[in-house]
C-alpha cells in the first residue's frame, strides 16, 4: 500500500523535498496546502499533485493523506504542526522546529501523545560526508574530541521577504542559518546535551529587526565545546553552510573539504599526515538534492517501520533550545545555564 503525502508551502526547499517524495518507491503525492492559489497551482502542476487546500484544516478535515511535510515560515511550524499531530498525520518539518523552546516543548508533547512521527528536517546528518565523518569520530580515530568549530554563513547575500521579520521568522541568520552549523556539530560529537551557551549577536549589514551576526559558544554534557558562527551577508565565511571542524586528543577531522589532519608518521616535528577520502572537492553551492533523497527516505522509512526518527521533535527542541539561550545571552551578556 503507498504512503500518501502532503505539502504545506510551495517555495523553494518543498520543491526540493516534493523532487525527494517523488524518487520512491509506494509514495503518492496527494495533496498541497497554500494560501495562494497560483502558486499552489503551478506546484501541483510539476509534481501531478490531484488536491489543493487553501488552509492546512481544510486537509485535514478532509483526509486521505498519512503524512505532511511542512514547510512554511517559521512562525506556521508550531500551528500547523499541532494540527497534523493531533489529526494522527506524521510530520516531517523544517527547521528551526518553532519560534521558540515553548512552542517546541508543546510540540514534542503532542508528537509524544498522538501517535504520529515527527521529525525535524536537520538535513545535514543526511549528507554522506557528514556520515563518513561521524564514522571516523565514533571509531575513535581523532580520540576524544576536545572542542568544534562550525560556520553557516551566507557570504555577501541573505534572504529577504518573511526571514527578515521577527514576527514571521523568530529570529535572523542564527536561526536560519546558525542551527545548521549547531545541529551538525552536535551530530557529530554524539548528540549530548547542551549545558551553557554564551554568544554576542547583531544586525550590521542590513535593516531590520533580527541579527545578521553570531558567534557562540556551547558547553555540551560531554565536555565537547563548540564554537559557532552564524551571518547572512558576511564579507567571508571559513568554510560552507554546515562546515565543521573537530580537534580531537590523537587528530582532527574537518567536513567540507572533507578529511582527516593526524600527527605525522615522520620523524620530523610539526609534520602532519593528511587523510583524504576523495570526496569532489567543490560542494554544490548549496545543498545536493541528494542529502534531501537521504532524508525524506529515511522519513518515511521511519513510518513505514514504526520508529521514532532522529533527527525528531527532541533534537529540533534542544537546537531552539540552543538558538534561545544564545539570543537571551546575547541580550543580558551573561553565561546562560540550561
Ligand atoms: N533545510 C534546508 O536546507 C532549508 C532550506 C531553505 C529553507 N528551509 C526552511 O524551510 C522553511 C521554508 O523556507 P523556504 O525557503 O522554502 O521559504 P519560501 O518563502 O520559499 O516558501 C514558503 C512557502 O510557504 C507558503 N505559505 C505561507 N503561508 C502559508 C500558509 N498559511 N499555508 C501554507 N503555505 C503558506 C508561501 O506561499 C511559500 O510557498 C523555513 O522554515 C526555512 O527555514 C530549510
Amino acid at each position: 500500500m503507498s504512503l500518501k503525502i502532503a505539502f504545506s508551502g510551495t517555495g523553494y526547499i518543498s520543491k526540493i523535498h516534493a523532487k525527494a517524495a517523488q524518487v520512491l518507491p509506494n509514495v503518492e503525492l496527494t495533496a498541497v496546502v497554500n494560501h495562494r492559489p497560483e502558486s499552489m497551482a503551478a506546484f501541483a502542476s510539476e509534481f501531478d499533485i490531484p488536491c489543493q487546500y487553501a488552509t492546512i484544516e481544510a486537509l485535514l478535515e478532509d483526509g486521505g493523506v498519512d503524512a505532511i511535510s511542512i514547510n512554511t515560515p517559521n512562525y506556521l511550524h508550531a500551528p500547523q504542526t499541532l494540527a497534523a499531530l493531533e489529526a494522527g498525520i506524521h510530520v516531517m518539518l523544517e527547521k528551526p522546529m518553532a519560534m521558540n523552546a515553548a512552542e517546541a516543548e508543546a510540540m514534542v508533547a503532542a508528537a509524544e501523545g498522538s501517535g504520529a512521527l515527527l521529525m525535524v528536517a536537520h538535513c545535514w546528518r543526511f549528507h554522506e560526508e557528514v556520515l563518513w565523518l561521524k564514522e571516523q569520530v565514533d571509531s575513535g580515530t581523532i580520540g576524544d574530541t576536545i572542542r568544534t568549530k562550525g560556520y553557516s554563513i551566507h557570504v555577501n547575500w541573505g534572504p529577504g521577504g518573511w526571514f527578515t521579520q521577527k514576527k514571521l521568522a523568530g529570529g535572523g541568520a542564527l536561526a536560519d542559518m546558525g542551527i545548521h552549523a549547531i545541529d551538525t556539530a552536535r551530530f557529530l560529537v554524539g548528540d549530548p546535551q547542551p549545558v551553557s551557551v554564551y554568544a554576542r549577536i547583531g544586525t550590521y549589514y542590513k535593516d531590520f529587526d533580527v541579527d545578521d551576526t553570531g558567534v557562540l559558544i556551547i558547553n555540551w554534557d560531554n565536555g565537547v565545546t563548540s564554537y559557532v558562527e552564524s551571518g547572512w551577508w558576511q564579507p567571508h565565511s571559513d568554510g560552507p553552510e554546515a562546515s565543521t571542524q573537530l580537534y580531537g586528543t590523537k587528530g582532527f577531522a574537518q567536513l567540507f573539504p572533507t578529511g582527516l589532519k593526524m600527527p605525522g608518521t615522520s620523524e620530523e616535528p610539526g609534520t602532519c599526515d593528511l587523510i583524504d577520502p576523495g570526496f569532489p572537492s567543490a560542494r554544490d553551492p548549496h545543498c545536493a538534492q541528494s542529502m534531501y533523497n537521504a532524508q525524506m527516505a529515511y522519513f518515511v522509512d521511519c513510518i513505514n517501520t514504526n520508529r521514532t526518527p532522529v533527527p525528531g521533535g527532541r533534537e529540533g527542541w534542544i537546537n531552539v533550545k540552543i538558538v534561545d539561550a544564545a539570543y537571551e545571552s546575547a541580550r543580558t551578556g551573561e553565561v546562560i545555564k540550561l
